[in-house]
């Protein structure tokens, strides 16, 4: 498929995002919620039980994919992703950009964090059975328990400010019945139509 053909915009009077960019904020949104839900499904289980392994490995490889979309993700809104125009102004615009940047930093940081921490367990991060990253260093137990704390903190702090995201494109939505959303989310758009 040709670059052109994703950034396309969905809708036909141009009001949405592209499917690309669409694409990357929903798939991002559905994995940055499974990481945060298998640890705390994990957390339930026996050391050692299968499950829990099994779980564990499925969110260091879903890490891994995690990481691969945001970094597509920042590239193509640097280089084609569809630029739309402020949706809202003033305050507003401020505190949402602040939100969205947070959101891009802390994800940064949580990728960063999950892969020292992948590398102070010491097993090798699988993707899949595609291909595995070793671990380059060796790190102390201290180190191992800092850096699950600052994972774990990250975690909650991604989880609250996703919340308040989440709940202001509802109110704009629902109650201020504008198209933020549906930028975002073309089929409401169509639903409109
Ligand atoms: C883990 C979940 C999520 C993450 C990490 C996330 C992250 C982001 C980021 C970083 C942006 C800025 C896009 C940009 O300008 O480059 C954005 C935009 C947006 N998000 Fe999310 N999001 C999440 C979940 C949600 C949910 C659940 C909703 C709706 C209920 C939502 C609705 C929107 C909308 C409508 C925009 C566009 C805002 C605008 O055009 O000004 N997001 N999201
Ligand atoms: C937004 C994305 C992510 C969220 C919300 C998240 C959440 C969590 C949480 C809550 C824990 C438990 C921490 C504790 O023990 O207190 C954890 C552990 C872990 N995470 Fe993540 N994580 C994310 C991304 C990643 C990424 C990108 C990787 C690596 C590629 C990764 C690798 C790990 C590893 C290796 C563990 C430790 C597993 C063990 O106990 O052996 N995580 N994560």
């Amino acid at each position: 498929m040709k670059v052109s053909a994703l950034a396309v915009p969905n809708s036909l009077d141009g009001s949405s995002y592209d499917r690309l960019t669409i694409l990357f904020h929903w798939s991002t949104a559905v994995l940055v919620l499974f990481q945060f839900s298998s640890a705390h499904v994990w957390e339930q289980f026996q050391k050692g039980t299968n499950i829990r392994v099994e779980l564990i490995s499925l969110h260091v490889a879903s890490g891994i994919a995690l990481t691969i979309i945001v970094i597509s993700r920042i590239l193509w809104r640097s280089v084609y992703g569809r630029k739309l125009p402020p949706s809202t102004s003033g305050a507003q615009h401020v505190a949402a950009t602040l939100v969205h940047h947070l959101l891009y930093a802390l994800l940064a940081v949580q990728i960063a964090l999950g892969i020292l921490l992948g590398w102070s367990v010491g097993i090798p991060m699988n993707f899949f059975g595609l291909f595995s990253i070793p671990s380059p260093i060796a790190f102390s137990a201290d180190t191992r328990h800092l850096l699950a704390d600052l994972h774990g903190v990250t975690a909650w702090s991604i989880i609250a400010l996703v919340g308040v995201h989440a709940a202001a494109a509802l109110l704009h939505h629902y109650v201020l019945r504008d198209s933020i959303l549906s930028r975002m989310l073309p089929f409401l758009l169509n639903e409109a139509d």
